[in-house]
């Protein structure tokens, strides 16, 4: 069956504690059991990773190559720092879709660069959990063949 890599970043296990007024209460078990249900009605799986290492997200997207046919990445902070995390994407060549709970363009000037979105099909922010939902269904018939 065809999958997608959902890939979260630092800080992300926190959700559901983590400034609700920004991120809300929705924890990230939660948009996981979302996704996992979500991507059955799209006849496609998908696997989670989050962590708060920018080398073992690296690690994750490499891996992800030959396994999985497309790549969900919320980066977290990374998003708007990292470089390497970009190259990583490029390298691989899966089509990839950035998602953000909050919508970064409304927020600090810090957060409205993102390096991802330059190797992203898109990008999905401000809609909480619904733009994970959102990205698979972009996703979903993008998929690279495993
Ligand atoms: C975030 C937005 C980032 O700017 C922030 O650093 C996060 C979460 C979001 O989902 O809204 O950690 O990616």
């Amino acid at each position: 069956m065809a999958s997608v890599l959902v890939l979260n970043g630092p800080n992300l296990n926190l959700l559901g504690q983590r400034q609700p007024e920004v991120y809300g209460h929705t924890t990230l078990a939660d948009i996981q059991a979302a996704c996992t249900a979500h991507a059955a009605t799209l006849g496609i799986g998908v696997t989670f990773v989050q962590s708060n290492h920018e080398g073992v997200l690296i690690d994750a997207i490499h891996a992800a190559k030959g396994v999985h046919g497309g790549l969900l990445i919320n980066a977290g902070a990374y998003t708007h720092t990292s470089i390497a995390l970009m190259d990583a994407v490029a390298s691989v060549e899966l089509p990839m879709v950035e998602v953000h709970l909050s919508n970064i363009h409304a927020r600090e000037a810090f957060r409205h660069t993102s390096y991802l979105a330059r190797v992203a099909l898109g990008q999905i922010c401000g809609f909480g959990q619904r733009g994970y939902l959102m990205a698979l269904d972009a996703l979903a018939d993008r998929l690279a063949p495993a």
